[in-house]
């Protein structure tokens, strides 16, 4: 697989905003220990605190209740399980996968942007991952080509290109050398014209 400089700079920039994240959360973590810290000496009644924190409680279950339910109502719906065709109802273009020690057999290599693809991916003999990458070596989508079983995966190109299949699964000595590539063109035109 190759990696662009432009992957570096990204992976470098996820790398500081993780770094931020985790700061940020390690300094509020030590403040909340500190309060409590220097708080346990101070006696107090403890019944109008336990009733302000069992309210406080409450408003926060809410609060929590409602951010799952926004959450989930605003990607529960990207999930790939809700494209099959047979409940959407539209056309679809069914390409069988069949990969095997060491490489891919597809019952075609060229695709179209736009339209939308059913991949039938299993294995001739032992357990391999079926990997589509784009020319940014961003991997796209992917699913278990398992021997005896026929995985189902819906995938639709947004982009005219070359796209590798990679196996993402360690398969054996020449794992690395499952590399297929697949070609995307505009409706109607040649790959060339991205
Ligand atoms: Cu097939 Cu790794």
């Amino acid at each position: 697989m190759i990696i662009t400089n432009n992957d570096r700079r990204r992976g470098l920039v996820l790398q500081d905003i993780a770094l931020v994240i985790s700061a940020a959360g390690i300094i509020f973590t030590a403040g909340v220990f500190l309060f409590v810290f220097f708080n346990s000496k101070k006696d107090e009644e403890y019944a109008p605190i336990q009733r302000k924190w069992y309210k406080v409680r409450t408003v926060w279950f809410v609060v929590l209740i409602a951010l799952i339910m926004i959450a989930s109502a605003g990607t529960l719906r990207q999930l790939p399980y809700f494209a099959d065709p047979e409940i959407r109802g539209y056309d679809i273009t069914r390409v069988d996968v069949e990969a095997f020690q060491y490489g891919w057999e597809m019952s075609q290599l060229e695709f179209e942007v736009g339209e939308r693809y059913e991949f039938h991916v299993t294995s001739r003999d032992v357990n391999h991952g079926f990997g589509i990458y784009n020319e940014d070596a961003e991997l796209l989508t992917q699913v278990q080509a398992m021997p005896d079983y026929t995985n189902v995966l819906y995938h639709t190109f947004e982009e005219p290109g070359t796209y590798e299949i990679l196996c993402m699964e360690y398969c054996g000595i020449a794992h690395h050398m499952m590399i297929t590539e697949i070609f995307v063109r505009e409706p109607g035109g040649s790959i060339d014209e991205s």
